[in-house]
């Protein structure tokens, strides 16, 4: 990417998922931030990543957020726990000291991690993920730098996000497919007494989760950890803030057609939305 097409005029804040379940990170984060400008980039061409080797959503992640920043934000969110688990760190560490040491980048794991100490009572969390996610270990290893006396078990849930993207959420066939990965997680630690949804597409499976899932035990969906924990950098770093537009606009950008787009998109979103196709 050639840094000098970037322009140092602000832009709207940039919220990037695989495909549509970044929308229902970015529900809550234009509740808690209603005066900012947003565009949000959905790879849904190449749409899902949980399956894919830590290279490749590397590369793909890395387009995007390069994207993004050529259409002028300044701060990005990886709104997609697969890319936040496999390519956050290298785009951190690597990718924009080189593309403008200015432009920040920022995941969806931390903030979610941060919530959960004082909600565990028996130190036992589960973690529903894709398997991308579970297998890259980044949920306990963020939770046990915080909380090293907190033990994670964690369940891949390779079937949940495509049931979503078809529609099929509220379908009597995913019920057996929730079932089983809820009672695969709690068979494998029965003290669990807090339960991550470590997708941002298992909110739209929240009801029949809730189903098997005894009522002792605590759901945590990390939407509303994630908006306040953006709230919060904001207000702690001015300089980033000041680069951020408020103009109370949200775009929506995707890979795919929008014909193919926008019915999917409405699952997630409740308002109507309009939509534009990119190539990277
Ligand atoms: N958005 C992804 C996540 O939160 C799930 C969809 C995918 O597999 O691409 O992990």
């Amino acid at each position: 990417m050639n840094n000098h097409l970037l322009s140092s005029n602000p832009g709207p804040i940039g919220v990037f998922d695989s495909g549509y379940g970044g929308l229902t990170i970015l529900k809550h984060i234009r509740t808690v931030l209603p005066d900012y400008d947003f565009l949000y980039l959905g790879d849904n061409a190449r749409t899902p990543y949980g399956t894919r080797s830590f290279q490749v959503v590397y590369e793909f992640t890395l387009q995007c957020v390069s994207k993004l920043f050529e259409m002028g934000c300044h701060l990005v969110v990886l709104a997609c726990n697969t890319a936040s688990a496999k390519a956050l760190r290298t785009i951190q560490q690597i990718d924009l000291p080189r593309i403008d040491s200015n432009r920040r980048v920022l995941g969806i794991i931390r903030p979610t991690v941060e919530s959960l100490g004082n909600m565990t009572r028996t130190r036992h969390v589960g973690l529903l993920a894709t398997p991308g996610t579970v297998k890259s270990l980044s949920y306990p290893l963020e939770i046990n730098k915080l909380f090293p006396d907190i033990i994670v078990t964690g369940e891949a849930c390779p079937i949940w996000v495509p049931l979503v993207e078809n529609g099929e959420s509220g379908s009597d066939g995913a019920d057996f497919f929730v079932r089983r990965h809820v009672e695969n997680l709690l068979a494998k630690d029965p003290e669990i007494d807090t339960i991550l949804l470590g997708c941002t597409h298992y909110p739209l499976l929240l009801e029949k989760i809730s189903r098997y899932v005894p009522e002792h035990i605590r759901i945590v969906s990390q939407g509303e950890y994630v908006a306040s924990s953006l709230k919060d950098y904001l207000e702690r770093h001015p300089e980033i803030d000041s680069r951020c537009t408020r103009n109370s606009s949200c775009r929506f950008l995707t890979t795919e057609s929008v014909e193919t787009f926008l019915p999917n998109a409405s699952i997630f979103m409740d308002d109507g939305i309009n939509a534009e196709s990119v190539t990277l």
